[in-house]
This record gives structure tokens, sequence and C-alpha cells, in this order.
């Protein structure tokens, strides 16, 4: 495969995934803020650039994978941003969790480029990266989406087109809902169950064999029986999902409790200096409200 993948943003999630498009064949030309991910990347085979412009003029695709909506903003429009070089019939891949109205507004502004953008935030945290086996969510135009699926399918296994631009990012942010209430309900789980002297790793294998079962409780739950904070997805990036999650449902006109509480719970936790750790940590917050310890 000859085709350039521009790759833009080498962090938890970004670096294995554009491991993963090298493994597969793909030429890439890489970028992070940071030098180390790019020298790494240059070291399995990929091109290493010194900005996003660097990359967007090697690159018929360009994928990102950045924090926030303004590393986003900065990076395709900024003064050394995708958009100074990008090719006519470019294509932008937004894999980043953003907000729907930013996805569309980015759009547009690739579009009035020349260029088409998709939003195609991922769903299965950094191991599901590593392996290859993310869940993405697509919006855009659909012709585009047939395009660079093989692309998308080198990172992912399951791949759904959801519809127009901004509809990727919609849909995250219905994950996210699911994610920050299904993280606190793993939390009170094995708080009542360290509280009951029971065998917290039993527990967590009957009740994920069960209709209680969920990821977070099966994935995280044995990391906050040990105490291992190390990042997966880190605590400031679920407060960044669940701040666009209650915009989206104030402009909805929707009143979301259980969200209310895990955002405040989850601001809590990344105003205690938890930010950089992973979204397990909230257990530490449910001990000090019951006096507990789980574990
Ligand atoms: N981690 C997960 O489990 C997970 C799952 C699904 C979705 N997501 C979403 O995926 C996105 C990335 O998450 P992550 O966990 O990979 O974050 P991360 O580990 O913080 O990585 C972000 C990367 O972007 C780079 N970066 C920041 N600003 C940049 C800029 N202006 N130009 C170039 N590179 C820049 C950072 O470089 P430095 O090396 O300088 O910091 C870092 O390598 C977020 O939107 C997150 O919400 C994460």
């Amino acid at each position: 495969m000859e085709i350039m993948i521009g790759f833009i943003g080498l962090g938890l999630m970004g670096r294995p995934m554009a491991l993963n498009l090298l493994k597969r064949g793909f030429k890439l030309a890489v970028f992070n803020r940071s030098r180390g991910p790019v020298d790494e990347l240059v070291g399995f085979g990929a091109v290493g650039c010194s900005s996003a412009s660097e990359v967007a003029e090697l690159s018929e695709t360009i994928i990102m994978m950045l924090p926030d909506e303004p590393e986003v903003r900065q990076v395709l429009t900024g003064e050394n941003g995708v958009l100074k070089t990008m090719r006519k019939g470019g294509i932008v891949i937004d894999m980043s969790t953003v907000s729907p109205m930013f996805s569309r507004e980015m759009a547009a502004l690739v579009r009035e480029r020349g260029g088409e953008m998709l939003d195609a935030p991922v769903s299965g945290s950094t191991m599901a990266a590593e392996q290859g086996s993310l869940t993405i969510m697509v919006g855009g135009r659909y012709e585009t989406y047939e395009k660079v699926k093989p692309v998308l399918e080198a990172m992912g296994k399951n791949i759904y087109y959801m519809g127009e631009s901004g509809s990727g990012s919609l849909t995250k942010l219905c994950n996210q809902v699911a994610v920050a209430v299904n993280l606190l309900g793993a939390c009170e789980t094995l708080i009542v169950a360290s509280k009951a002297g029971l065998d917290l790793n039993k527990v967590i294998e009957v009740i994920s064999s069960g209709a209680g079962g969920s990821w977070q409780l099966t994935n995280l739950g044995p990391r906050m029986v040990v105490k291992d904070f190390r990042p997966g997805f880190k605590v400031k990036h679920l407060r960044k999902d669940l701040r666009m999650v209650r915009e989206t449902a104030e402009r909805l006109g929707l009143c979301l409790p259980a969200v209310g509480l895990v955002s405040e719970f989850v601001k809590a936790l990344d105003q205690l200096g938890h930010g950089e750790d992973g979204t397990q940590a909230l257990i530490t917050l449910l001990e000090n409200l019951s006096n507990t310890r789980v574990g």
C-alpha cells in the first residue's frame, strides 16, 4: 500500500493506533507535540515531521488523535496547521472526542479548503487500541467514509457509519453517558462488596457473567482493588467529555441526573490532583465518602 497517511497526536491512544497502521503496511507521516513518540514511530518506519502542515503536505488522509477541541482547532487552523498545506481532495479524520457542534464547524472549514472531514471517535480504551479492535463511530459524507474504510479497519474491529457530519461525535457522547454511569456503578458495587467482606475478585467475576456486568466493572474493577491508577483513559478527559455531554443535553432540553452526579465527582477528582490518573481512581472518592477502603 503506497498511500501516505498522516497521524497527529501520538499519546496513549494515537501511538498504538499509528503502530497498527504501520503493521498493516500503510506509509505513515507522523507529528506530535513532544518529540519522543515521533522518534519512536520513525524507528518503526514512519516519516517524522516537525509540524502538522508538514504532515498535510505529505499525506492524502490525515488522522488526528488529540486531547480536546483547542488542540484540534490549533492543529487544523493554526499557523503551522493542516489547512495551510492540505491537498485538494484531502481527507481529515478526527478521532479525538469532541462535541458534535465542533465537528461540524471544523468539517465546514476543511470543505472550504476543498477537502472532506470525518468525525470518527473511538471506544475501547488503550487495550483495544493496541489490539486494533477499537469501536469506531463515523460521521460525514458516506462516500468519504467508504474511501477511508480500509484505513479505519487497520485500527478498529467494529466500524459504524452513523450519518452526517457530527453523528460520530454525538454517538461518542451517548457512549460516554453509559461509561460514566457504569463507572460509578462499578465503584459502588465494590464499596458494598468490600465492606461486606466478600472476595472482591470473585464478586467481579460473578457480576461480569450476569445481568449486572459492565466493561467498567470487568476491566477497571480489578485495578480499583489493587489501586492501580495508571491511565488507560484519563480523569481529565472524562471530565472534558462529560462537559460536552452536559452542554449537548442542555441544548436538547434534557435532564440527566446521573450524568450530573458523576460529572461533579469527576470534577472533584481532577481538582484533587487525579487528572492524569485513569478513571478507576474514582474509587478513592467513594472510599472517602463511606470512610472505608476497598481491597
Ligand atoms: N485513552 C482512552 O482510553 C480513550 C478512549 C477513547 C477516546 N479517547 C479520546 O482520544 C483522545 C486522545 O486521548 P489519549 O488518551 O490518547 O490522550 P493523551 O495520552 O493525552 O494523548 C494526546 C496526544 O496529543 C498530543 N498533542 C497535544 N496537543 C498537540 C498539538 N497541538 N500538536 C500535536 N500533538 C499534540 C500530546 O502530545 P504530548 O506528548 O506533548 O503530550 C499527546 O501525545 C481524547 O480526545 C480522548 O478523550 C481516549
